[in-house]
């Protein structure tokens, strides 16, 4: 080891164990697939998160590089890298929240779907890592495609003994922010004063904003519902205009998300988000709906309330392509 190294080790002791006395809050969090094109900007975001404190970055290609550069941000969270399979379990020994945007995006023409066969191995082998080094942290899942990935991770999960349905969701944040965004252009208000759930999963149809639900209060026209419902659909494939998928905002969705799992995790009262989780809301096995965030993750799934015929129409298309998405990627590890 060159002498540098050593000497930057013992900084990041120190630092890490100046945290500890001190009684800094904070959590232990795990970015995987760091050093792509959601989690390069998802590490820099965690790093300037006040809830954490020990942010670990790992990948298959680049981690060490993109570790050096974020850990020289100053804010407090201790930054350490991990490269490739070997370091997988230092990457999540001891971590609360694991979020993992591993995985190949799409491409201009594919569905979701069409990466299934890819990441789905990927998702298994991270998951594997997950129950056997921190079974109790709550995991973010962003990896697409999510209504299938989700499944997935519960099946491995279910496999080591660890399943705990509380513990996974399925990240659709993005599609809210996308919600939010569309919605406060056509009322003329600022988007921070818009909250619209999207429920169901997170692939064309079955992405469900209800709009009839959206705050503040607001009537839409048939045609301004189609607008937006479709809008909001075909969010993923207007980002980068063909250029790869969205980074930038999924990063941003990210971390709101992660972050309101951090204040769940902390005791704070009243966190909701809209999440992809293991539900009885509808007679699928998984479902994406407002849940409530606490010390146990998803501790409250909250039911879908009531929809205009639009958003009924809308829910048996999506639950019919939700069940097939839903049930492949169960019988990926169960085959
Ligand atoms: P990217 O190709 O830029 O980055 C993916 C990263 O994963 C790369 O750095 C790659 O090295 C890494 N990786 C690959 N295999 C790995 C493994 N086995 N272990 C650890 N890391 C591994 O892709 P991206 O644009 O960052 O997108 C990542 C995923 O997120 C895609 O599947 C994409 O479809 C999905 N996505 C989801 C949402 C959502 O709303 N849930 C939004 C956008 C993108
Ligand atoms: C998105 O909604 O932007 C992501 O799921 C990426 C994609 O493939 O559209």
């Amino acid at each position: 080891q060159p002498p540098n190294s050593q000497m930057e080790e013992s900084c990041v002791l120190k630092r890490t164990d100046c945290r500890a006395k001190g009684g800094a809050p904070g959590f232990k969090v795990a970015i995987l697939g760091a050093a792509g094109g959601i989690g390069q900007p998802l590490a820099m975001l965690m790093k300037m998160n006040p809830l954490v404190s020990v942010l670990h970055l790992y990948d298959v290609v680049n981690a060490p590089g993109v570790t050096a550069d974020i850990s020289h941000m100053d804010t407090g969270a201790v930054v350490r890298g991990f490269l490739g399979q070997p370091q997988l379990e230092s990457a999540l020994i001891g971590m609360d929240l694991v979020i993992i945007p591993a995985g190949v995006p799409r491409k201009p023409g594919m569905t979701r779907d069409d990466l299934f066969n890819i990441n789905a191995g990927i998702v298994r082998t991270l998951c594997e890592g997950v129950a056997k080094c921190c079974p109790n942290a709550i995991v973010n899942l962003i990896s697409n495609p999510v209504n299938s990935t989700v499944p997935i991770a519960a099946e491995v999960f279910k496999k080591a003994g660890t399943y705990d349905p509380k513990r996974l969701l399925g990240v659709t944040m993005l599609d809210v922010v996308r919600a939010n965004t569309f919605v406060a252009e056509v009322l003329g208000l600022d988007p921070r004063e818009v909250d619209v759930p999207v429920v169901g999963g997170h692939a064309g149809v079955t992405i469900l904003p209800l709009l009839s639900q959206a705050k503040p209060p607001s009537s839409f026209t048939p045609e301004e519902t189609e607008y937006l419902t479709k809008r909001i659909q075909d969010g993923g494939t207007e980002a980068k205009a063909g250029a790869g998928s969205a980074t930038l905002s999924m990063a941003y969705a990210a971390v709101k998300f992660a972050d309101a799992c951090l204040r769940g995790l902390r005791g704070d009262a009243g966190v909701v988000e809209c999440a992809f989780v293991a539900s009885e809301v509808t007679e699928l096995p998984f479902f994406a709906t407002k849940v409530r965030l606490g010390r146990r993750g998803a501790e409250e799934v909250y039911q879908l309330g009531p929809l205009n015929e639009y958003e009924r129409v809308g829910l048996q298309k999506a639950k019919k392509e939700l069940a097939e998405s839903i049930q492949k990627g169960i019988s990926f590890i169960r085959k």
